[in-house]
């Protein structure tokens, strides 16, 4: 599904990214983990192809196609989703009209007609049933003064509603309270197909403990330096980073 060689990238003149080399196939589940400024977020804006991060080697390949041409808005529409990619807040237009207008983008670049009205609200209700998301929550203004929780719960519904092939979740700075840990884990889980597929970025060993990776990745100073099974992610907790740096320095 997602094919990263050997992916260099920088951003207003200084290289982030230095030789990222990962594949993650439909079913799967990533955990991208490593020490603050590693270069996580920028991995995910670059997959995500925000305009600020410019890529100087390498290639991504999304289900067999090279996206480095692709603009964010049409890596959104081939079905990679980046959490946190609306997070302006926009009086007046609620979280699910939001969400509606999202969808009938994504229907009309691949040339279809608006979804019915009444599909629409069925999938409204079925997934904010699946989530327990109440309706009050569905009728506010996107973002505006959520909590840290409720972005969350609203980027989950986000997900939920769009059925991305590859959702990247950058937990990193969000600050989740075990709340907001169990409203993503709860709703990564109810969403996981063997279709679809999910890199969770996180310094939180506890959100691995709900959502179960089968891999698990150490970023450091721009490289993927060691990668394991959810056995590393107790490790990193146990041990924190500097071996691994130790072990990066001597290789
Ligand atoms: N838009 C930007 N402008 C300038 N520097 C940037 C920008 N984005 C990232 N960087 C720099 O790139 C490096 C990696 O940042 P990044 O946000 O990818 O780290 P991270 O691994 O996500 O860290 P954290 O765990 O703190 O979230 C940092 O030194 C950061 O300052
Ligand atoms: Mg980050």
């Amino acid at each position: 599904m997602l094919k990263i060689e050997n992916l260099h990238a920088s951003v207003e003149d200084k290289n982030i990214l230095k030789g990222i080399n990962l594949e993650v196939k439909p079913g799967e589940v990533h955990a991208i983990m490593g020490p603050n400024g590693s270069g996580k977020s920028t991995l995910s804006s670059v997959v995500a192809g925000k305009e600020e991060y410019e890529v100087t080697d390498g290639k991504i390949f999304f289900n067999g196609e090279d996206i480095e041409e692709l603009a964010a808005e049409e890596r959104a529409h081939k079905g990679i989703f980046l959490s946190f990619q609306y997070p302006v807040e926009i009086p007046g237009v609620s979280v699910t009209n939001f969400i509606k207008t999202a969808i009938n983008e994504s229907r009309k670049a691949k040339g279809l007609e608006d979804m019915p009205a009444k599909d629409m609200l069925k999938l409204i209700r079925e997934k904010s049933e699946l989530l327990e998301i109440d309706r009050k929550f569905l009728s506010r203004s996107l973002n505006e003064g959520f909590s840290g929780g409720e972005k969350k719960r609203n980027e989950i519904f986000q997900m939920a509603m769009l059925e991305p092939k590859l959702a990247i979740l950058d937990e990193t700075d969000s600050g989740l309270d075990i709340d907001a840990l169990r409203i993503v884990a709860n709703g990564v889980n109810k969403l996981k197909s063997k279709d679809n597929a999910v890199v969770v970025i996180t310094h939180y060993q506890r959100l691995l403990d709900y959502i179960v990776p089968d891999f698990v990745h150490v970023l450091h100073n721009g490289r993927i330096v060691k990668s394991g099974g959810k056995e590393l992610a107790h490790e990193l907790e146990e041990r924190g980073y500097d071996w691994i740096k130790e072990e990066a320095a001597n290789a």
